[in-house]
């Protein structure tokens, strides 16, 4: 019998929105493919559902048909040019910004047939700390909150870590700063916010990799395209390649810490 696999699965946040969450999203995705990694992007970024531009994918159906019961998960779910596959997000959908906490089980649900198809299941969620964000990150098995080094955007990180710690009672939380000068840059950023956090929460983050500041990422995005793909000799997409490479590289989960993760039944039948 073959040995049972389960998808390493990511959830990307930021608290605060422009700073580099789908960019992260996309390019990771783009990363973990190229390794040969049969990678799903699942964009739940409900209200300003961005992730078919990046990768310039045509997507007439997406999340909302699902939800609204009109088309199954397979109906939703579009090869691209960049290796990723993309379940588009719900653009448009007046009340998709609102998504229930239901609505974000049913989308967990959907998925869990899928299992055997895919390695990795990057999932971009929406700005900001709606019920349906941090249900989406609670079913992530791992969480990847992008920051930068800025007043704002570090507050907001902190707030999102503090809800997903505090409340969620979640580990598995990666700090990576994005649009930072260096990588010693990136390392100092990530040491402020996990000494702020030991302190007042309690809690210790994990870090990988950063992603320098790389004008080459908006001549990318304005072609539609990953600039993985797009300007592979770039300082972003080395380091994209870094931080697909390092997640690759983490182990199995030794426990499930969210509500109803993806693949439940897998990291049920995996003793987890
Ligand atoms: N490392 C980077 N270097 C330069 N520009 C970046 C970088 N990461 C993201 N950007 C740019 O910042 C803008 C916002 O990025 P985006 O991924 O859409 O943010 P979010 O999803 O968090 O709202 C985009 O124009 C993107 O090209
Ligand atoms: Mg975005």
């Amino acid at each position: 019998m073959a040995k049972l696999h389960c998808p390493l699965v990511i959830g990307i946040a930021s608290g605060k929105g422009g700073v580099g969450k789908t960019s992260t999203a996309v390019n990771l995705a783009v990363a973990l493919a190229k390794t040969g990694q049969r990678t799903l992007l699942l964009d739940a970024d409900m209200g300003l559902a961005n992730a078919q531009i990046a990768l310039g994918v045509k997507a007439p159906y997406n999340l909302s048909h699902l939800l609204s019961g009109d088309k199954t998960i397979e109906q939703i779910i579009y090869p691209s040019q960049e290796g990723v596959q993309l379940i588009p997000g719900a653009s448009g959908r007046r009340d998709m910004a609102a998504v229930q906490e239901a609505e974000v089980a049913t989308i967990v649900r959907a998925l869990d047939p899928l299992v055997d198809q895919f390695d990795a299941l990057i999932v971009d969620v929406a700005a900001g700390l709606s019920p349906a964000v941090t249900a989406f990150m609670a079913a992530c098995h791992r969480r990847f909150i992008v920051v930068r080094d800025e007043p704002s955007s570090i507050a907001d990180a902190y707030g999102t870590i503090k809800v997903l710690c505090t409340e969620q009672s979640l580990d598995q939380i990666y700090l990576v700063p994005n649009m930072v000068p260096s990588q010693a840059d990136g390392q100092r950023l990530f040491h402020r916010l996990n000494d702020i956090t030991l302190r007042f929460l309690g809690h210790s983050l994990h870090y990988l990799h950063a992603i320098e500041e790389d004008e080459l990422m908006l001549t990318a995005w304005r072609q539609y395209r990953s600039v993985v793909n797009h300007a592979p000799g770039s300082a972003a997409a080395r380091d994209f390649r870094q931080l697909a490479k390092h997640a690759l590289e983490l182990g199995q989960l030794s426990q499930i810490t969210g509500g109803t993760p993806f693949f439940l039944s897998r990291l049920l039948d995996l003793g987890l």
